[in-house]
């Protein structure tokens, strides 16, 4: 017996395996106690001692092979029994039922405000999330030296070269000139940047979408979260216009009861400015439930829910608008904090873990 027609023997056995069974015979037949492996081993002896070590190499070889093609037949094998195996159909047991999937929360909320404001006639629009330094600050009324443009409230994207200079290689090495620097938008404020850049008066607008902030993540900050920007611009748009329009929303967003208040604040990108209360949804404004401090409103019987006010003329400069001529009010708003108030949800982590336990519910 030598290993040239042993190997010839082992491909035309293998050709005809068919069954598990038959592969454990063959499996036996050559890697056997008696089989033709060890009968090959036990000829060792008898051979020129100089052939000895390359006979004892050849059929260690020849043994590993052997084990190798086993086990790959018996995998194949085995997948192909498992297919084969008749199933027994129980027709009484229940069908498998398929979860429905369902839109994220935030998004629910996020449709829910745009289709507010685009029934009171706002169009909707959508910036790209990787914004420039001029439209996030600059354009905006908001100076370089502005404390929320510190690398610590901004991603910065470490490209090197501004928007426009992509297609050039070369601009690639130089450093940008400060405001033509790329980042992630920090709010969706610039969306009004872009949409008045393109559109001339009457605009009514919202931009919905994503915003990023380096915040260290706890029960009330993401580092990514979520915002819609609104505004309008026209002759003679007034503040009581903007207050019509935000009573409108509140009314329709958190019911026809709800009271609302503006108390003065400062944006650099509105004037005047301020923020939007509205009267507590879950004590209705008394700040006590069921003879205790109200937990939503913590007693204040209100909630802040937005930050507007009257378009900055330098925006209106920055965009090209005729000096004078136009008016406006912008708005904006985290719907993250909108879903929180909604729904009673006291940690923003939870939006973003993907329990299903928890999405089901929406
Ligand atoms: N951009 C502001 C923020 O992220 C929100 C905001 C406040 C938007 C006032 C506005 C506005 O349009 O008028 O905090």
């Amino acid at each position: 017996m030598d290993i040239k027609s042993v190997k010839a023997q082992i491909d035309s056995d293998i050709d005809k395996i068919n069954s598990l069974e038959a592969l454990e015979a063959f499996s036996v037949k050559y890697l056997g106690r008696k089989g033709v492996i060890a009968e090959l081993t036990s000829q060792i002896p008898s051979l020129a001692a100089e052939q000895r070590p390359d006979a004892g190499r050849d059929i260690n070889s020849l043994k590993n092979q052997l084990k190798d093609l086993i086990d790959s037949h018996r995998a194949i094998l085995s997948r192909q029994a498992s297919f084969q195996k008749p199933r027994s159909v129980d027709i009484t047991l229940p069908g498998t039922i398929q979860d429905i999937g369902n839109k994220h929360p935030l998004t629910q909320v996020m449709d829910e405000i745009c289709g507010i404001f685009v029934s009171l006639g706002f169009k909707l629009f959508e910036g790209p999330e990787i914004e420039t330094e001029y439209n996030n600050f600059q354009a905006l009324n908001i100076p370089l030296n502005h404390p929320s443009c510190d690398p610590f409230d901004t991603f910065y994207l470490d490209t090197g070269f501004a928007a426009k200079d992509t297609d050039n290689t070369e601009k690639k090495q130089q450093k940008p000139k400060a405001n033509q620097r790329l980042l992630l938008r920090s709010h969706t404020s610039p969306g009004q940047i872009r949409v008045m850049k393109k559109y001339k008066p009457p605009v009514a607008a919202i931009v919905p979408g994503k915003v990023y902030r380096p915040d260290a993540t706890d029960a009330s900050h993401s580092f990514m979260f979520h915002q819609v920007e609104g505004f309008l611009v026209d002759k003679d748009v007034k503040f009581s216009d903007l207050k019509g329009v935000l009573e409108e929303f509140s009314k329709i967003m958190f019911g026809a009861d709800t009271k609302m208040r503006f108390r003065p604040h400062f944006f650099p990108f509105t004037e005047p400015s301020a923020e939007v209360d509205i009267s507590c949804i879950i004590c209705g404004g008394e700040g006590k439930s069921l003879a205790k401090t109200c937990s939503v409103c913590k007693g204040k019987g209100w909630l802040e829910i937005l930050g507007c006010g009257m378009i900055h003329p330098n925006v209106f400069k920055a965009v090209g608008y005729s000096d004078g001529k136009f008016t406006g009010f912008a708005f904006g708003m985290g719907v993250e904090r909108i879903t929180m108030l909604k729904y009673g949800i006291d940690d923003i982590r939870i939006f973003f873990e993907n329990d299903l336990r928890f999405l089901k519910q929406f």
